[in-house]
């Protein structure tokens, strides 16, 4: 038996690579920051080699900190950001423009076009997808209409589009495998939810060309395996998801009605459905959430584009904080905000607004705020978006939502945590392995290889590690949730 699972985490601000063991304990990890690529205010690239030189980097790390070369390795779990879109060229290998990151706004006006020409019922009908320059499709075209020589390329099958992790699987097999798994396919707006199939109509609406597209697989299944020389051995990968629907996996949320938030970048919350998709009537996305053993598992999402990223913008740009974990100690030198309310709209307005124009803005600043008061309003707008996003799950579902289920790295913070509760007045669960995403991945990948046998074996390793109950007085709570609802109206209103 082989000894462990190493699941490729490929984030947006870093790659990550984690080796579980079979009790699904962290036995070794490496983790890499990359660049990230600001062209124009709106607009954020990152460069595929570099995710892949990373993501690659840290893999090896990872599996020599364990000790050993690969050899023991059972299989490989992939799970990334999603929408992301990398185009290359299928004899070089080369990327023919940087990867358009799903936070790049550039095509919002373009969405907005296909909109007035009444396309997104349509659109909405077949993908579950809000039409929003947040999803793959008009990433691609932009790049087929604005790099020379691209389209002829695209249509005489030249180039091949992947989201972040077809991108990798091509690496990692040297070109050998474009793949992707269903629930990445289900965030390009090019991927019929229903029919589990690329739709011609949709690939027409965006003109792009199905030469580029990859295969669509499942979430959990032997795709191929490693040919780099990174390792020792040839490794099977067995397991590809979205980051999000990942960590849904990873936090156990098997069972329709329930909720995870991931805390990342920004913060997604996911409600497993079942298997058959429903359409949101509150402005959330249906989306595949994975598909094992041929049964396909729909979820309800809430995006939202900042969260952690607020934090980074604190200690980056304003230099309020050194280093993320400060923000915490900064926010308790306050009580409260003083009426200070930050919407981090940074990348627009994600769920259940969905305003491409809107920007990040602080509302009742006076003379007498303080870097504190700007810190807290920023970690309570995390949990103000969140409580949008829950409540419109609600209505949505049509029952109240008593636990969250959250992993990623604010989860740590404290304040955070329990402000959460609060406005949420539910239960908010954080479990012992707060790497829910990777760990998903390896799930996924290690179900397919026989290393865990069934769903039941995995049940039985999730541990609940601290729960926030709400504590505090309901009044003020809803006193300052009125006061945020305020605000983004405002905010509405300037973004038009
Ligand atoms: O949809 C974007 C999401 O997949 C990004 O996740 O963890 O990189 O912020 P993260």
């Amino acid at each position: 038996m082989q000894q462990y699972i190493l699941a490729l985490d490929q984030g947006t601000t870093s790659s990550r690579a984690i080796l579980f063991d079979q009790k699904g304990h962290v036995v070794a990890q490496a983790q890499k920051e990359f660049t990230q690529i600001f062209p124009k205010p709106g607009w954020v690239e990152h460069d595929p080699l570099e995710i892949w030189s990373t993501q690659a980097g840290v893999a090896a790390e990872a599996t020599v900190k364990a000790g050993q070369n690969g050899k023991s390795i059972a299989a490989i779990g992939i799970t990334n950001q999603r929408e992301t879109v990398v185009v290359w060229n299928r004899k070089t290998g080369k990327p023919v423009y940087n990867a358009i990151v799903w936070q790049d706004r550039r095509t919002a006006e373009y969405c907005d076009q296909l909109r007035a020409e009444g396309h997104e019922d349509f659109i909405r009908g077949k993908t579950g997808l809000v039409l929003d320059a947040y999803f793959s499709a008009s990433k691609v075209r932009w790049i087929l209409d604005n790099v020379a020589g691209a389209r002829q390329q695209a249509e005489a099958g030249e180039l091949a589009f992947g989201t972040v992790d077809s991108w990798l699987v091509w690496n990692f097999t040297q070109g050998e495998l474009h793949v992707t798994d269903v629930s990445n396919a289900s965030r390009t707006m090019l991927f019929n939810i229903h029919t589990l199939a690329w739709d011609d109509e949709l690939l027409a609406l965006f003109d792009i060309p199905r030469a580029m597209l990859p295969a669509v697989r499942q979430s959990s299944e032997v795709y191929g395996t490693t040919k780099t020389t990174l390792f020792a051995s040839k490794i099977p990968i067995a397991g590809i998801a979205g980051d999000q629907q990942a960590a849904l996996f990873g936090q156990q949320c098997t069972a329709p009605g329930m909720v995870k938030s991931t805390y990342g970048t920004g913060c997604f919350l996911l409600m497993n459905i079942g298997a058959t998709p429903r359409a949101s009537q509150h402005n959330l996305l249906t989306t595949i959430a994975w598909q094992i053993d041929g049964q396909v598992c729909y979820a309800l999402e809430g995006s939202i584009f900042i969260a952690g990223a607020v934090v980074q913008w604190l200690r980056d740009n304003l230099g309020l904080v050194k280093t993320s974990a400060e923000i915490e100690q900064l926010a308790q030198q306050v009580s409260s905000t003083d009426g200070v309310y930050f919407v981090p709209a940074f990348a627009g307005l994600g769920a259940p607004y969905w305003d491409p124009y809107a920007r990040g803005t602080l509302f009742g600043v006076s003379r007498a705020t303080k870097a504190a008061h700007i810190a807290r309003a920023a970690l309570e707008a995390i949990a103000y978006q969140t409580m949008d996003v829950l409540r419109a799950m609600e209505a949505d579902a049509g029952l109240t939502i008593a636990e969250l289920r959250v992993d990623g790295g604010a989860t740590v913070n404290e304040l955070l945590m329990q402000f959460q509760a609060d406005v949420l007045n539910a239960k908010v669960v954080r479990p012992k392995m707060a790497e829910a995403t990777a760990l998903g991945a390896a799930y996924l990948a290690g179900l397919a290889v026989g290393y865990w046998q069934n769903a039941a074996e995995i049940k039985a390793l999730a541990q609940a590690d601290s729960t926030y109950a709400p504590t505090a007085d309901r009044a003020s709570l809803d006193a300052g949730i009125a006061e945020w609802n305020r605000a983004v109206h405002a905010l509405q209103v300037w973004a038009q």
